[in-house]
């Protein structure tokens, strides 16, 4: 169910709702609107200063209005600086959103902060949505939200004009479509095997046919008559069939578009194989199809804002099972591009499901390629769980997904491709092993996949720690975030404009 966004110049005293939510800037809390709804609350100016409310950014305090306003429960947010970007806007609205849910409010207004912020009910509009998200698809009964939050107003204090509704609109139609990632990496692995998310991209392609998207899938027939031999290796142990996905999104009467390709991998569950992973845990590996949900949602804010470029969103997707039929450590295989793998750790799939889907990737002869993959846990104990690591071969991609990133306060981190490791790579029996020791090991996983992408200026991010979260911080709630997805929308506008 889609959260209902309004915005509207109503006054926030005389505005009915269950929680009203306002930003306040550090040290300013006893002026402004909020001084004044304080002062109208008995006790509530003493609480705050007992809880040492300042307005530091995240500082949340929540009370009733005792009928001082039209609202039924006053939520203050810090906000921190009133230096407000985009971002900043988001995650205050996400948070209102996160609390008002939390409070069982089922509508909810927001005080639009500071003034002249360009856009800013675009990125409220975003972080609502965002912040609101919840998977009950597995709730029944009692365990089930009674009352989801089901409609925001953001309050302007002044006229609203269409441009303006128009921004918050489309502001979350982009987070609506962020929130796929999201669902895709919470649904459970028997529902969500490599036909399932065929099947699922097919529907999401009709949803979007008019604004230019379609999708193809090769089945696993195809992909056998095609020689797309590691995805199938990776695929063998499991009575689910691997697919590769391919959605595009072409707008109609353009030409001269740059052709831009995004490739995600999508194990729907990871067991490790024959080289099978410890019990503990292994649960999380339901989302080891979040590169392919980034991309997934990503094609979906694609055909939301309909951008001048050719988009590709490309799924290599399996199930990584131990059986009698599985493929195993010593195996070699000719991959799609000609190159033969010798296999050394069949928990490793992941790049190998890559390889040739990026290999595919290059076929359609792109000005560019980004991977996303949960790929390494080498990558998370580099970063920890809030950063995305990335390699590029070109440095000027490099920096401009780092400018994209600040634009999207999202937070990805460079890494080095370095050269001495790829001897790591060397094969006694094939062209190329797909692993090499555990030093460095996000880095020898990216130093495999750069072996399929040619001279194709290319990306490749890990999204191993951000993918997944346990628990609800900046814009991100518990589950699969969809992290990086905002990301790559700035660089596309980038790629288009360079
Ligand atoms: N899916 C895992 C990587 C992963 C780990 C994702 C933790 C999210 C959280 C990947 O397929 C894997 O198992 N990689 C191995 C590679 C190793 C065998 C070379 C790893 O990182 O241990
Ligand atoms: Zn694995
Ligand atoms: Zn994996």
């Amino acid at each position: 169910m889609s959260l209902n966004i309004s915005v509207s110049g109503a006054d926030p005293r005389t505005n009915k709702v269950d929680v009203l939510a306002l930003g306040v800037v550090e040290g300013r809390h006893t002026k402004d609107l909020a001084g004044e709804l304080i002062g109208a609350i008995g006790g509530a100016r003493a609480e705050l200063r007992r809880f040492d409310f300042t307005g530091k950014a995240g500082q949340v305090y929540e009370t009733t209005t005792a009928g001082s306003v039209k609202a039924g429960r006053l939520l203050l947010i810090g906000l921190g600086s009133d230096e407000l970007d985009g971002p900043a806007l988001r995650r205050f609205a996400a948070t209102a959103a996160r609390h008002a849910k939390g409070a069982r409010a089922a509508s909810m207004s927001i005080v639009i902060p500071g003034s002249g912020i360009d856009n800013a009910e675009h990125f409220l509009a975003q972080g609502a949505v965002l912040g609101a998200y919840t998977f009950e698809r597995y709730k029944t009964g009692d365990n089930a939200s009674k009352r989801p939050l089901a409609k925001v107003a953001l309050l302007s204090g002044d006229k609203v004009n269409s441009a303006v509704r128009e921004s918050a609109d489309l502001g979350r139609r982009i987070a609506e479509a962020v929130t796929r990632a999201r669902d895709l990496v919470n649904t459970a692995p028997n529902d969500l095997y490599p036909e399932a998310m065929a099947e699922y991209c097919k529907e999401m392609a009709k949803t979007y046919k008019d604004n230019g998207l379609s999708c193809t899938v090769l089945t696993h027939k195809q992909i056998l008559a095609k020689g797309m031999n590691l995805i199938d290796a990776v695929g063998r142990g499991s009575t689910k069939k691997p697919v590769l996905i391919h959605l595009k999104y072409k707008p109609k009467g353009k030409r001269d578009l740059k052709r831009l390709v995004f490739v995600g991998k999508g194990i729907t569950f990871d067991t490790g194989g024959i080289c099978l992973k410890p019990g503990p845990g292994m649960d999380e590996m339901k989302g080891d199809m979040g590169g392919a949900a980034n991309t997934i949602a990503l094609m979906a804010a694609v055909a939301e804002i309909m951008p001048d470029a050719e988009i590709h969103g490309i799924v290599g997707s399996a199930e990584n099972m131990p059986d009698g039929d599985s493929y195993r450590p010593g195996d070699v295989f000719t991959s799609y591009s000609g190159k033969t793998v010798e296999i050394i750790n069949t928990d490793a799939e992941g790049r190998l499901v890559l390889a040739d889907a990026l290999h595919y990737a290059t076929e359609l002869e792109p000005d560019f390629i980004m991977d996303n993959a949960t790929l390494t846990g080498a990558m998370v104990v580099s970063l920890g769980t809030t950063y995305s690591g990335y390699f590029s071969n070109r440095d000027e991609l490099a920096e401009a997904l780092k400018a994209a990133s600040g634009r999207s306060g999202e937070k990805l981190w460079h890494l080095p491709l370095i050269e001495e490791l790829r001897d790591k790579l060397k094969s006694k029996w094939a062209d190329i092993k797909h692993v090499g020791d555990r030093w460095g090991g996000a880095i020898t996983a990216a130093l495999f996949l750069r072996e399929f992408v040619g001279d194709t200026p290319w990306i490749h991010v890990d999204v191993a720690g951000p993918s997944m979260s346990d628990k609800d911080y900046d814009i991100y709630t518990r589950g699969g975030t969809g992290h990086g997805v905002l990301t790559y929308l700035q660089l596309i506008d980038h790629l288009i404009q360079s």
